[in-house]
């Protein structure tokens, strides 16, 4: 058991993830905001700034709240920082339910981060044009800072919820945003949810170059076995879309949510 009861399983299958199971949601927390941390120290000294998208949900506030407090905020270089996000309910900025207002009463408003460094996809236009909208915001952000010729935008980390159906961001299963190849952000129509979305796509999400998964509580544990252990059903479980093309994949749960998976699985990150 490493620092703060982390275990590390390191997956003998290459394309298995890194996958860390922790002791409960707050030293999930605890070690997701660790990593965030240390991915805006390398991005920031390697290419002058760092780019973050964040996840919507309830698993990734108290890491925003924890990432607003003076032990995170003053480790981490506001002004060099860029937050994006995942994905948007197709809401206004100021609705219950929009992830923008969230992450802006967690953590936003409590940094020192330029106004012009968040970049919110507007849930209150409408969907398809917020999200051509927000699309080309990526090309002229990355194209401006990354290079010349963009196939995709190359995120320094993408925070990743997963719902206990297996979507991610707001690729829910039997939708055609699980399938959409070439655009980076798409709008829908969730029936399961009953409103409107924008989401990335999986190859925007795949482009970065590091990836985490916060998942957390019991309710997860079927699902995320089903995700880590099961056959290869992106449409039923587009949580398995998620495999960069030349980055980190790393899931942070805690034992709650890791308690269906394998023996063998626990028994390597117990080691
Ligand atoms: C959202 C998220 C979504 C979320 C999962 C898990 O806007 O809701 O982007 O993909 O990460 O639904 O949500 P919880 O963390 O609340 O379980």
């Amino acid at each position: 058991m490493g620092a703060r009861g982390v275990s590390v399983v390191e997956m003998d299958e290459p394309t298995m993830p890194e996958l860390k199971i922790l002791p409960d949601t707050r030293s999930v927390a605890h070690v997701a905001a660790d990593a965030i941390v240390s991915a805006a120290e390398s991005a920031i000294a390697a290419r002058g700034h760092f780019t973050i998208a964040l996840s919507g949900g309830n698993t990734p506030e108290n890491l925003y709240r924890l990432l607003a407090t003076e032990q995170y905020r003053a480790q981490i270089d506001w002004a060099n920082t860029y937050i994006f996000w995942g994905d948007e309910r197709c809401v206004p900025p100021d609705h219950r339910d929009s992830s923008y207002r969230m992450a802006r009463e967690a953590l936003l408003d409590h940094v020192p981060l330029p106004a012009g460094n968040i970049f919110r996809m507007r849930g209150e236009d409408e969907p398809h044009s917020a999200a051509e909208a927000y699309e080309q915001g990526l090309r002229d952000f990355f194209t401006r800072r990354e290079a010349d010729v963009l196939v995709q935008p190359r995120f320094d980390l993408i925070l990743l919820g997963m719902g206990d159906d297996g979507h991610t961001a707001s690729l829910f299963p039997n939708t055609d945003a699980v399938d959409e190849r070439s655009r980076w952000v798409i709008a829908h129509y969730v029936p399961r949810v009953e409103m409107w979305r924008i989401s990335l796509t999986a190859p925007a999400i795949n482009a970065a170059r590091q990836i985490m998964f916060l998942v957390t509580g019991a309710g997860k544990a079927d699902t995320l076995r089903e995700v880590l252990t099961g056959p290869h059903r992106p449409r039923q479980l587009p949580a398995q879309l998620v495999q960069p093309v030349d980055g980190r994949l790393i899931w942070l749960v805690d034992q709650a949510a890791a308690a269906r998976l394998p023996d063998g699985m626990q028994r390597a990150a117990d080691a």
